[in-house]
């Protein structure tokens, strides 16, 4: 199934002034790669902090001024410029974004969703959202409310390339499962699905590959049925989000994701990883393919 996003080599750095004016560049987000395929839904896991969100901003032109973009990023097989994604957004690729501020707060939510009445009905239907929701301004809903209201917003334009930024907190578990078959359903459709969540266990049960993200990196590309067992994952860090699913023994993993600005040479995730050797700490790690994932380990067989 051909790429609809094929993100390579992806480095995003802010420039920041220090107390006494002194300008430095903060690396955010370094090599990573992801692609996401028509009819497929890639979630993107990762700590806080590890660039989910900034990929995403990445991918729609929307990263404040102050960030300098390295690498390239396709959209249909052709380069995804500045001025493209601008005709691009809100169409064809749509964002679930993470913050609610996204919502206008002066204009009522049935006019943010869609002027297409029909339209809007079945999809306030879907997302058990009450008409009168539509007459409502973003400030008279509460948190469960919205995000429904922007998934809705980003699914009514018959995107081919929604990307949805932790579309599920606040939400109850039903209402989460109602929204990720909503998004199943649109991938099976044909749309492609970037889904970037905390929740890896929820994500499991509908997306077909995992991108597991690190320190602003990509360190993984899974299949979802990969997870069924430890042994079928090929990074360290992946092994240790699998046994932090409840079900695998809720086992947190010792230690911490370094800060951008003090990250280590070579393999960002050596300072923990217990197979570490001399060669881990030299260089960038590069992605192969193995067992037909990608992973960034030099040890991974
Ligand atoms: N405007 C900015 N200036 C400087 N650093 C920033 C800026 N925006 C984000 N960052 C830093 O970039 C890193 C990645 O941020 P990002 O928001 O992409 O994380 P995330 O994976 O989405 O986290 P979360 O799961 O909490 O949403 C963080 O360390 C964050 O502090
Ligand atoms: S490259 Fe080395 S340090 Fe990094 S995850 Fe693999 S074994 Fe561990
Ligand atoms: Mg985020």
């Amino acid at each position: 199934m051909s790429s609809i996003l094929e993100v390579k080599n992806l480095s995003v750095s802010f420039r920041i002034y220090d107390k006494g004016l002194k300008r430095r560049d903060l690396k955010v987000i370094s090599n990573l790669n992801v692609s996401v395929r028509q009819g497929e839904i890639l979630a993107v896991a990762g700590s806080s902090g590890s660039g989910k969100s900034l990929l995403a901003h990445a991918v729609l032109g929307i990263l404040p001024g102050n960030a300098a973009v390295e690498g390239e990023i396709f959209y249909g097989g052709e380069p995804l410029t500045v001025k493209r994604v601008k005709s691009l957004r809100g169409y064809e690729i749509a964002l679930v974004p993470q913050s609610v501020e996204y919502l206008d707060p002066l204009m009522k939510v049935g006019k943010q969703i869609t002027k297409d009445k029909s339209a809007a009905a079945s999809v306030f239907k879907r997302y058990k959202l009450n008409l009168n929701v539509a007459g409502m301004y973003p400030f008279q809903l509460s948190g469960g409310m919205t995000r429904r209201v922007l998934c809705a917003t980003a699914v009514v334009s018959g995107a081919k390339l929604i990307i949805a930024d932790e579309p599920t907190p606040g939400m109850s578990k039903e209402l989460a499962d109602r929204a990720m078959k909503h998004f199943r359903d649109l991938a099976d459709a044909g749309a492609a699905v970037m889904l970037i969540t905390h929740d890896l266990d929820l994500a499991l049960g509908y997306a077909d590959r995992i991108a597991v993200f690190y320190a602003g990196t990509t360190v993984e590309t899974a299949f979802a049925a990969d997870f069924e067992r430890e042994e079928k994952l090929r990074h360290p860090y992946t092994k240790a989000l699998w046994r932090a699913i409840p079900q695998n023994g809720f086992q947190p993993a010792p230690g911490s994701q370094p800060y951008a600005g003090s990250l280590p040479e070579g393999c960002l995730f050596a300072p923990r990883c217990d197979m570490k050797t001399n060669e881990c700490v030299s260089g960038v790690i590069k992605p192969r393919t193995v067992r037909g994932g990608e992973v960034c380990c030099l040890y991974a067989d």
